[in-house]
């Protein structure tokens, strides 16, 4: 380079102030408009062609130069841009002059301050010149909708509080408590027998509270092997570990991130992941497996048990600091056979849900039959109840379902009250269960595979065991010899099970 030639800063500065000079005079030359405006958002000039649009906008250009531009172009982003001081290169600009294609860029002094913006219409009419974008635009727009409207409905709360059925004084007091919960951020405790409606009430409370429209996940803990667990709470680094995991996982922490997290069957928790489980959520830290690093959470837990945590705690299985962490806003849940008085409501509802689900017509109940469902003892509580008021409506076509249709359902159900029922009219005859087990497809045998026969024999076996233990999965696992996790995989393989358990 000769020495004689300027140092190359002031010719970079020089070019860069004419390609800026002729880079605003391009734009403005072949742009349909433009105008300027000061900090204050004032229209300070406007060029013969943005003139065109002041008719269309309902303004002379008497009352339009000097105004503030939000009060005279609707939806208009230039104050943004003084504000911010960022440029918003390309945008759609709709308003009752149409739909324009803008540009708009901050306007600096020489020190940097912002002293206004300059806004270009680069194209009127843009749904005609670029139809194909618009088009393509309009349609992600619509398919973006349509996927938003679904997220939002599967994440809308299946339950709220309200769909706890029960006037008694003990269901009020559970509605009552729930509601007091769910307006804080606390830990809540939910505790009662197999099938008294804790995640039903979980859900309520995740739809009371302020966390509503973030998501609800579950996580069931009896039904996640233990050596998985760490990694189904916490998530996997990617790389952590090869195979199927090489891309990692998000852990249901962070999935519940926002929201709540239900942790059902907390009493199965191992005891090495309790203590992780307590720094979780007194740090609302959590560390994805093989990452080493540390990512904040924001959820609010729900915990369920049907185990006596108290119990487990002197007996050394349950640690004593996460129990009376989780234990600040315990809410245990009656047994049917303590609010009785809740019964035909029960009834009721559910013999509705039922038929609306099954598609059959709905069926009501005698006062007898009533009478004799409210001599039961309901081990397996509302769902047992349900169970049974689904088989009764499918052993008839009565519109009225009487006592005697029961006597099948609750051949396995032991009789609260054997001194009473025993003397009348509608004793409950202990008999091998009348209901057909599922019906098995009709193939001929030798054509179906090994695997799929022994699968029908598992289905029914399992269908029998959750019949005999009124719905209860711990108990139905140990009568079949089978880990509570293989009992979980079969229910979610064959739902209706689970249901009719
Ligand atoms: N108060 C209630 N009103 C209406 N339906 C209820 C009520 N309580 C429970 N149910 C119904 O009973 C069934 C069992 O309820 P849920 O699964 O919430 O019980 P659970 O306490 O979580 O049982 P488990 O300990 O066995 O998991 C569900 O079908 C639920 O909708
Ligand atoms: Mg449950």
């Amino acid at each position: 380079m000769p020495a004689s030639s300027p140092p190359l800063t002031l010719d970079a500065d020089r070019v860069l102030k004419l390609a800026a000079q002729s880079m605003f005079e391009t734009f403005a030359s072949t742009a349909m408009g433009t105008m300027v405006v000061d900090s204050a958002h004032r229209i300070v000039w406007i060029d013969d062609g943005y003139r065109r649009f002041l008719p269309a906008l309902g303004h002379a250009e008497g009352d339009f130069v000097g105004r503030r531009v939000e009060d005279v172009v609707p939806n208009t982003l230039m104050g943004q841009v003084v504000e911010s001081g960022t440029p918003i290169l390309v945008d759609l600009l709709t308003n009752q002059a149409g739909t324009f294609l803008v540009s708009r860029l901050p306007l600096r002094n020489e020190q940097g301050k912002i002293i206004g913006a300059v806004g270009f219409v680069l194209l009127d009419h843009p749904e005609t010149t670029m139809q194909p974008l618009i088009g393509k635009f309009s349609r992600l727009q619509a398919e973006l909708d349509a996927a938003r409207r679904q997220i939002a409905e599967a994440r809308r709360p299946r339950y709220t509080i309200a769909s706890f059925i029960g006037t008694s004084p003990a269901a009020l007091e559970v509605k009552r408590q729930a509601r007091r919960v769910a307006q804080t951020d606390s830990t809540a405790l939910l505790l009662g027998e197999t099938g008294t409606g804790k995640e039903l009430l979980a859900h309520g409370i995740h739809a009371a509270s302020r966390r509503a429209a973030r998501p609800f996940v579950g996580v069931n803990i009896a039904a996640v092997p233990d050596t998985l667990l760490e990694a189904e709470f916490f998530g996997v680094a990617p790389g952590a570990y090869t195979g199927a995991d090489r891309k990692g996982r998000e852990g249901k922490f962070k999935l519940a991130d926002g929201g709540t997290l239900f942790l059902d069957e907390i009493g199965d928790m191992p005891l090495a992941l309790q203590s992780k489980l307590l720094r979780a959520l007194q740090e609302q830290e959590i560390e994805p497996l093989g990452s080493n690093r540390i990512e904040r959470v924001d959820v609010r837990i729900v915990a369920a048990t049907s185990r006596d945590l108290a119990a487990m705690v002197t007996a050394g299985s349950f640690r004593a600091d996460l129990f009376y962490r989780l234990n600040v806003l315990p809410i245990r849940l009656p047994a049917l056979r303590e609010r009785l008085a809740d019964l035909e409501a029960l009834v009721e509802s559910l013999s509705e849900d039922i038929a609306r689900r099954s598609g059959l017509p709905a069926r009501s109940v005698s006062p007898e039959a009533l009478a004799l469902l409210a001599r039961q003892d309901w081990p397996g509580n509302i769902r047992e109840l349900r169970n049974t008021l689904e088989q009764a409506a499918l052993m008839t076509d009565d519109l009225v379902l009487e006592a005697r249709h029961f006597n099948g359902p609750m051949g396995a159900t032991r009789d609260s009250a054997p001194g009473t029922a025993a003397t009348t009219a509608t004793v409950v005859i202990p008999s091998p269960p009348v209901d057909p087990p599922p019906v098995l497809p009709q193939v001929p045998l030798a054509l179906r595979t090994l695997a799929d026969q022994v699968a029908e024999v598992e289905r029914i076996a399992i269908a029998q065991a959750l019949r005999d233990n009124g719905g209860n999965r711990a108990q139905t696992a140990r009568q079949l010899g089978m880990s509570r996790a293989a009992l979980y995989d079969r229910l979610a393989r064959w739902p209706d099970l689970d249901q009719a358990s």
